[in-house]
């Protein structure tokens, strides 16, 4: 008991040495506070994404807010961050975006992860006529959602071109089957690529077999695939699906390598795949162990902060937050519409993921890196630039 008393008062004096540290000396004081919204799957089975995605965000608040906060035409402002669950569920995002703008009157939102949650926040973002960006929805129609809408990440036309050059150009596979998931938007919208691209490359489609989310059994799909003797099955889904999906292949006997897009990136997925997950690739945004001084500075802040291996959602998030920031500090004023003026002039942003420039569909166009399962870890392999 003592022990753990001593260590709480501790803690709390290294606390307020912190806070005496961090207050009236850096000058700039400041005096209101912004609110900025995060729309977020912090539940339910792509808890990994939104969890992820949160952390990045708040390493980026804290860190915005130790320097003094945003100053905004002049007047300096603390950040604070409001996040909402919308339990990866398409169905919940219009209420939380909403009550995000209206109750806690937020300036600006971020998020989601799904491409087929953001399809149904962003519209109420555009007709509240406060800015959104997305960290990580790569479909292409997210940001066609209006002139509010922004990521910044790539766009699925491009991951689909990248996972088909991968395979067909670097693996050398012609022959590949489809293994997707036809109730999200994201999935059907990478497969779509993926095939245009690997066939215009030279490649077959062999089979195109469908699931849905959450579903326990993935024999009957499988078994039709393995009888057209594919070399790669592209799955574009995400990754408790995929856990399973990989398992179960392996039970029939099932040995090629099985290539994703994103929607793999968690560590549930090798957790819950062990083996099975052996020799497989997919294409994300950054890999961890990529040697440059922006990745590694990110990675070691945030392994001090929450312990772990930041993925590819927490390094978006803290993208997608520092983008927002940068915007706030050129923008003419905190209305909707000069923080959008703002994000939509960001030019060459140095960001962990990449260099960050907004094209006029309100993208960012930036490379994308394979990954490999290879002795118990995902590794870099390729980075795939885009086309131009
Ligand atoms: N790109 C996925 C989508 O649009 C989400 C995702 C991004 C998942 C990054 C994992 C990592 O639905």
């Amino acid at each position: 008991m003592r022990t753990l008393r001593s260590r709480l008062v501790r803690a709390g004096l290294a606390l307020a040495g912190v806070a005496a540290l961090a207050s009236p000396a850096c000058g700039r004081q400041p005096t209101e506070t912004i609110k900025i919204g995060h729309y977020a799957s912090l539940t339910g089975s792509e808890a990994t994404f939104g969890k992820s995605t949160d952390n990045g965000i708040r390493l980026a608040v804290d860190e915005v807010n130790a320097k003094g906060g945003v100053t905004i035409a002049g007047k300096t402002y603390k950040i604070e961050l409001v996040s909402d669950d919308t339990e990866g569920k398409p169905e919940k995002a219009g209420t939380v975006v909403t009550k995000l703008i209206t109750k806690d009157k937020v300036k600006a939102v971020l998020g989601e992860v799904a491409s087929s949650v953001s399809l149904q926040g962003a519209p109420v973002c555009q007709a509240y006529g406060v800015p959104m960006i997305t960290p990580s929805s790569t479909n292409y129609t997210v940001t066609q959602k209006g002139n509010m809408i922004f990521r910044v990440c790539f766009i699925d036309p491009f991951q689909g071109f990248a996972c088909a050059k991968f395979a067909k150009d670097e693996l050398k596979l012609t022959k590949a089957a489809i293994l997707f998931d036809q109730a999200a938007a994201y999935s059907v919208g990478l497969k779509d690529e993926f095939i245009k691209h690997f066939k215009s490359m030279g490649g077959t489609i062999v089979s195109e077999q469908a699931y849905t989310k959450g579903a326990s059994d993935f024999n009957a799909q499988l078994t039709r695939i393995r009888e057209t003797n594919p070399e790669v099955i592209f799955i574009p889904g995400y990754y408790s699906d995929v856990a399973k999906i990989s398992i179960q292949a392996r039970k029939l006997g099932m040995t090629m390598p099985l290539l994703g897009g994103d929607g793999w990136d968690s560590e549930e997925l090798a957790k819950n795949a062990g083996e099975a997950i052996d020799g497989c690739f997919y294409s994300n945004h950054y890999a961890p162990d990529q040697p440059t001084e922006a990745i590694q500075t990110f990675v070691s802040k945030y392994q001090q902060r929450f312990g772990g291996i930041p993925d590819g959602l927490a390094a978006l998030g803290y993208d997608a937050a520092n983008v927002l920031f940068d915007a706030m500090a050129r923008a003419k004023s905190h209305s909707g519409k000069d923080l959008r003026d703002a994000i939509a002039a960001t030019k060459n942003f140095k960001a962990v993921t990449g260099t960050i420039t907004i094209n006029d569909q309100r993208d960012a166009v930036k490379p994308a890196v394979i990954v490999e399962r290879k002795g118990g870890k995902w590794a870099f392999r390729a980075a795939i630039e885009p086309q131009r």
